[in-house]
């Protein structure tokens, strides 16, 4: 028979099976829940996916003979997978947290024993992981039998050689985190789920299967499926391999297959074939962000004509560009990217992963008008790609943050070319089948060689590109750039395209490569704490509130490095010919406690705080990103009994072009997106400005020509170096505000005043300053006191590489608004001069001169009850099913209690148990695992797991001194 004929008659079992018996072929490759005791259909179980996520053991520390299968683990802790051994706790204060101020760094150990049936003998045997952090060493039965090093990636063991079948076996895994570098916090432990897969000695190698999808038009697409068969027989197998594909309705869309001989193996090696197979589909439907259509391919395969193994693959069919003038498109048409990072850690479940967790995540950020996801820094976990698959959410895929101790390389070993290559191949071969994904990622924030040892060069940028491109040469690669000036060297040059975090870093590539796309890859980190307003309002964007370490949620503070949401949304405008912006970040996570590092615990970058609860700045994103969805948010609350008479100002996020606000039913005017309010009267504008000298065209007049894209510059570097006002006349001059070219803190000078130019005196002085370490305002405001003519500022000390130089010097007769935040008044709608009573504060919104909605903000009487609310009623009894329950307090008319912070005891009835409690506090050190939890700005979360197998009605009481109790009850099915 030829090749031909046998695989005609495949295909036509094939179909006839798909037809008669369509669903249980499908459940003969899904992932069960069950371990097998017995051998249930093992013919058509050609290959079973077992979850292997329950009953292990675990221990911290270093344990002589832990491996071996008669070690005695009685004593260990009962542990079940998904596990991060350090999110218990506890926290240690003293350390500073840029790590979580978790005990994550250590040994652990974790064992399973478990029984194969004697009728699997012959057959392969592998696990599957997730991610393990960090360097796990697996044993079988007591010998090694695989190890990884990055903690993020996936890799499979193959366990055939030291399993035994019919008895009991015992897996171990040592997982060492000591040398793992990170910037955040990691997690510790077998925090990913594992698989265990039984299969036929004849298989589709693990991740081989690639379907690509060539051409793709309205009325067909060409679906490539590439697989490798591999044969574990000591013996040549006859094969045929045949592909399905599924439409998103479920019926078959095309088919096809192919008959060949796979060549003999070994039990360690195995004999290899490669299929191609090429199919038609009719009227395809696409993969759109709004609908996100799927197929799946079916590549069956066949011997004597039984089928030994079936290989699932979820695939999309869709056509993109990222280009370098007008962004990305999707099937056509131009899509602004509004994405998000998101680091890897599920807040109070710590790097414990859940699908659910990250289904909530991606919920939560979708609502808010988001399109992308930035995998920051690392691979996820397979399911996020899943779900982004599902929902519509394209995804950059990125691989390392640096590539030295953080990528798993200690002391720059091994090789990075060897290493690179074997992390690249596991990261591009898992991923590459997932529609979501259009972009690929090497690397973040890498350090220009020879400066940075472990940095990037052309050719490790060449390899490192090249190796995902030989994994995968459909999608461009790129990777998230920091220092402008690395253009100015080819070390760019291999990538297909790159991102740049902040400050519009990318203007430099922009010049150098106009032919290559460019993403603002992290934008804004911005910062805030939910809840908490400080008064008066920050000067300037890096004006944090001392007194109790948090960060003020009037959305004005930014790191040093970094912008406002506002002014990237202008910038994003402005320069339309980059894809879009990924927000630092979408979820708070872990670590990276910027700008309190010592006394917090995790980060104040989050839209949404560390337990997915909005700050105010998700509503801010939510009013631009979605601007078709109804939002009027108003801040701050309005619960202020020491500000009785003083002012609070009021911003309101809306989707409208304007707002009236009322205070007890009083008007407080109406505001409109891109009107400013007025300003005093610069005295400096357009007086005769004096310099010691002048660069060029640079001269003293640019300085106070109201316009900073101008600017003076000193002909030389010398630090002695003056300029010079006229005002025209004595002014009662009360507020400086100078711009500098570069970061103030560059500048060291003092400010004299004078009625006559020759007597002079002193009304500011400054010096330079290291700080911040990155970036940092230009502008700088003095409050001064002079009744004076002359303004001179005198240079004394300048940083090296500064010259001294104005863009801009302004003089007031009272404080003013630095125009940093001009743009905040075309995105929000401010009230400035609120003078505030208690009572209730109304914002009605329009457009276009059409009421859109309205929001009441009410002040709040003592706390008297508590609220629950459950994200679902309907949970399943699988062990890994999770349900997010919003703690609150209200007074005794039912308003939000802003300011309540209550300890809640919680009281759990039912087959369920608590995964984490949690409240959005990035100093609290209270523990993530506990029955109890103080609310934090009125509000906290407590996250309930299933039991596996355990059905039933789950009750959750909230009980606290002095305020009414509450009560939820949710069914575990
Ligand atoms: C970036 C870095 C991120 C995070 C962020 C905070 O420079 O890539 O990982 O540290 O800064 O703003």
């Amino acid at each position: 028979m030829n090749t031909r004929t046998s695989s005609m008659i495949a295909m036509t079992v094939v179909g006839i099976l798909i037809f008669v018996f369509g669903c249980s072929l499908a459940s003969i490759a899904g992932v069960q829940t069950e371990e097998p005791s017995t051998q249930q259909n093992s013919d058509l179980m050609a290959r079973r996916v077992i979850n292997f996520n329950r009953d292990w053991k675990f221990t911290k520390g270093s344990h002589q003979g832990a491996e071996a299968l008669e070690f005695d683990d009685s004593a260990w802790q009962a542990v079940r997978l998904p596990h991060d051994w350090a999110i218990a706790g506890p926290f240690n204060a003293e350390e500073n947290g840029y790590a979580g101020k978790l005990p994550w760094r250590g040994i652990g150990w974790y064992r399973k024993t478990f029984t194969l049936d004697k009728a699997d003998e012959g057959k392969r045997l592998y696990f599957d992981f997730d991610g393990v952090m960090a360097f796990p060493k697996v044993y079988v039965n007591g010998q090694l039998a695989g190890e990884w090093d990055y903690g993020y990636m996936s890799f499979r063991v193959d366990a055939t050689p030291y399993v035994k079948f019919g008895k009991a076996n015992v897996i171990a895994v040592r997982v060492d985190t000591r040398r793992h570098g990170t910037r955040w916090y990691p997690g510790a432990g077998i925090y990913r789920k594992v698989t265990m897969t039984i299969c036929e000695p004849v298989h589709v190698a693990h991740w081989a299967t690639f379907v690509t999808t060539p051409e793709v038009s309205d009325t067909s697409a060409t679906v490539r499926v590439c697989s490798t068969v591999e044969n574990h027989l000591d013996t040549e197998s006859q094969v045929t391999v045949d592909v399905v594909l599924q439409g998103p309705d479920g019926q078959v869309a095309a088919m096809g297959g192919k008959g060949d001989t796979v060549p003999a193996g070994s039990s360690s090696l195995s004999g290899k074939r490669e299929f191609d197979l090429s199919l038609k589909v009719t009227n395809p439907q696409r993969w759109n962000i709004t609908s996100p259509k799927l197929y799946t391919a079916k590549t069956i395969v066949r011997m004597g004509g039984k089928i030994v193994d079936m290989d699932v693959t979820t695939f999309g069919i869709r056509t993109f560009r990222l280009t370098a003038d007008d962004g990305f498109h999707l099937n056509g048409r131009r899509v602004q990217l509004y994405g998000v990072n998101l680091h890897h850690d599920h807040g109070p479940l710590g790097a414990a992963f859940y699908t659910r967790a990250m289904e909530r995540q991606l919920e939560i950020m979708r609502d808010m008008g988001v399109n992308a996801i930035r995998t920051s820094h690392n691979p996820p976990a397979p399911e996020l790609l899943d779900l982004c698959d599902r929902m519509g959410l394209v995804v950059w895929d990125e691989c390392f943050d640096k590539w030295d101790d953080k990528a798993g390389r200690i002391k720059g070993e091994p090789p990075l070319e060897e290493y690179g290559e074997k992390q690249i191949r596991n990261f591009v071969m898992r991923d590459r089948n997932h529609p979501c994904v259009v972009m690929w990622s090497i690397g973040n924030e890498i350090g220009n060689q020879p400066y940075d040892k472990e940095g990037k060069s052309p050719q490790r940028v060449k390899f490192m590109s090249d190796f995902v491109r030989k994994y995968d040469p459909t999608r461009p690669v790129g990777m998230a750039c920091h220092i402008p000036n690395t253009v100015d060297e080819p070390i760019l040059d291999a990538l297909d395209f790159t991102g740049w975090n902040y400050m519009r870093r990318y203007a430099r590539y922009r010049q150098s490569y106009p032919d290559k796309p460019i993403i603002y890859s992290e934008s804004a980190s911005t910062l805030s704490t939910r809840g908490f307003y400080e008064f008066p309002l920050p000067v300037r964007k890096t004006d944090f509130s001392q007194k109790q370490n948090q960060v003020d949620s009037y959305d004005l503070n930014a790191a040093s490095w970094s912008d406002i949401s506002d002014a990237e949304f202008q910038l994003m405008e402005d320069d339309n010919f980059v894809a879009g912006e990924f927000v630092w970040t979408g979820f708070d996570y872990l670590g990276e406690p910027m700008p309190f590092v010592q006394e917090a615990r995790s980060s104040y970058f989050g839209i949404v705080d560390l337990c997915g609860i909005p700050k105010d700045r998700f509503y801010l994103y939510r009013s631009y990103w979605r601007p078709d969805m109804m939002t009027v948010h108003i801040l701050p609350h309005w619960n202020w009994p020491n500000r009785i008479g003083q002012n609070v100002p009021v911003f309101v996020y809306t989707n409208g072009d304007s707002a009236e606000l009322f205070l007890n039913g009083k008007s407080l005017g109406k505001r409109t997106k891109g009107v400013l309010p007025e300003k005093p009267v610069n005295f400096a504008q357009g007086g005769y400005a004096t310099a010691s000298s002048v660069e060029a065209s640079n001269i003293a007049a640019n300085a106070n020509d109201a316009n900073n894209s101008t600017r003076w510059c000193a002909a030389n570097a010398d630090a002695n170096q003056w300029w010079q006002v006229d005002l025209g006349e004595v002014r009662p001059v009360k507020y400086l505000a100078i711009d500098f070219e570069k970061e103030e803190k560059n500048y060291g000078y003092q400010i004299k005043a004078s009625t006559d130019a020759s007597s002079w005196q002193t009304i500011a002085t400054k010096s330079t300053s290291r700080y911040p370490r990155w970036g940092g305002p230009t502008q700088i405001f003095h409050e001064v006191d002079a009744n004076d003519r002359y303004l001179r500022i005198e240079f004394t000390e300048l940083q090296q590489g500064t010259w001294a130089s104005i863009r801009e010097f302004e003089a007031y007769p009272e404080k003013v608004e630095s125009d940093y935040y001009t743009v905040t008044y075309k995105y929000r709608l401010r009230w400035n001069d609120v003078i505030y009573e208690p009572g209730e504060l109304k914002a009605i919104a329009y457009k276009d001169g059409k009421e859109i909605g309205q929001a009441i903000m009410r002040t709040a009487g003592e706390p008297a009850a508590i609220r629950l609310t459950s994200d679902r009623k309907e949970l399943q009894a699988t062990g890994e099913d999770l349900c997010y329950i919003l703690v609150e307090a209200l007074d005794d008319k039912g308003t939000l209690c802003p300011l309540a912070n209550n300890l809640i005891r919680f009281k759990i009835d039912g087959p369920a148990e608590i995964a984490g409690v949690g409240n959005g506090n990035p100093l609290s050190l209270e523990p993530f695992q506990a029955g109890y939890r103080k609310l934090f700005s009125g509000k906290a979360m407590l996250i309930l797991r299933t039991i596996e197998g355990k059905i039933g009605q789950v009750r959750v009481t909230a009980g606290s001194d002095g305020l009414r109790p509450a009560e939820v009850t949710v069914q575990c099915r």
